[in-house]
């Protein structure tokens, strides 16, 4: 009996610190407003979260990386919608946060974390960048962002990117699950360059752009037009005369219809 109790004990005190270890890591709840490399940590309310994928409409073929993925929600859920996606975390502990979430949810194969700087991390291979920064770091990610394949989504909880106004902005309500501060997600669809001259069917067109906005003029039978648009991904848009004109940007040939 006595034999048995004293290996009891001794397999107790020889399990307790593996097992005081493993209570502690599972114990880590995060914080919101706790401190992170260059954002503190608020997560997306999931409203917000899955209006921001609806926005990006993101499918299977995505690719999606969300920058300073914090618990790991977003990916989570665009990994639940069937999509890859990886989040970018500075903090450890988050990460680690993050994939338990992901295996709890059953989508750890396609929700992937890294712990690693988002100024230091290539996300060209991305469809859709998700993130809930600041705009001072929106506007230091722009050069990087605006370079993406065109046609890549951009959604961003509440923060501007400056004067390359968004595509698209929704703001939610309490009516639509989402009461507090965070509530609004900004859309950016990466614009083609598409500045310069073009000999064209339908007359010479000259196009000066600011990021998706198109300017410019439109000469055609002896008449030059001013014209406004717009670039979607490689798609244009714009009037002149009175008309509207649609095109695709294909490599450095422009296509009007
Ligand atoms: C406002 S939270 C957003 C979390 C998550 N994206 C969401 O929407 O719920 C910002 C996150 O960025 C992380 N972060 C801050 N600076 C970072 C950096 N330089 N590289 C990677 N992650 C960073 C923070 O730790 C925090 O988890």
């Amino acid at each position: 009996m006595i034999q048995r109790i004293a290996l009891a004990l001794l397999l107790f005190l020889l399990a307790a610190p593996g097992f005081a270890q493993a209570q502690k890591k599972d114990a880590f709840v995060p914080e919101s407003g706790q401190a992170g490399k260059d954002v503190v940590w608020v997560p997306t309310p999931q409203a917000l979260v899955d209006k921001m994928l609806d926005m990006a409409k993101v499918t299977p073929a995505d690719f999606v990386m969300d920058l300073g993925s914090g618990d790991g929600r977003t990916v989570i859920t665009a990994a639940k919608r069937g999509v890859r996606a990886l989040g970018i975390e500075y903090n450890p502990d988050m990460v680690a946060l993050s994939k338990r979430n992901a295996e709890k949810e059953g989508v750890a194969a396609r929700a992937t974390f890294i712990k690693a700087d988002l100024f230091e991390t290539d996300f060209s291979k991305a469809t859709v960048i998700t993130m809930f920064l600041l705009p001072d770091i929106n506007l230091k990610l722009r050069p990087k962002l605006l370079g993406l394949k065109p046609g890549t989504r951009i959604v961003s909880n509440s923060f501007t990117m400056d004067d390359w106004k968004a595509d698209e902005t929704v703001t939610l309500d309490a009516n639509a699950g989402c009461s507090t501060s965070w509530c609004t997600a900004l859309l950016w669809i990466v614009p083609a360059r598409v500045e310069g001259s073009y000999s064209l069917p339908q007359g010479e067109l000259v196009l000066k752009q600011e990021f998706q906005m198109l300017s410019g003029t439109l000469t055609a039978d002896g008449r030059t037009r001013a014209l406004e648009g717009r670039v979607r991904g490689d798609d244009i848009t714009f009037s002149a005369g009175g008309k509207t004109y649609r095109g695709r940007v294909k490599g450095k040939q422009l296509e009007l219809r």
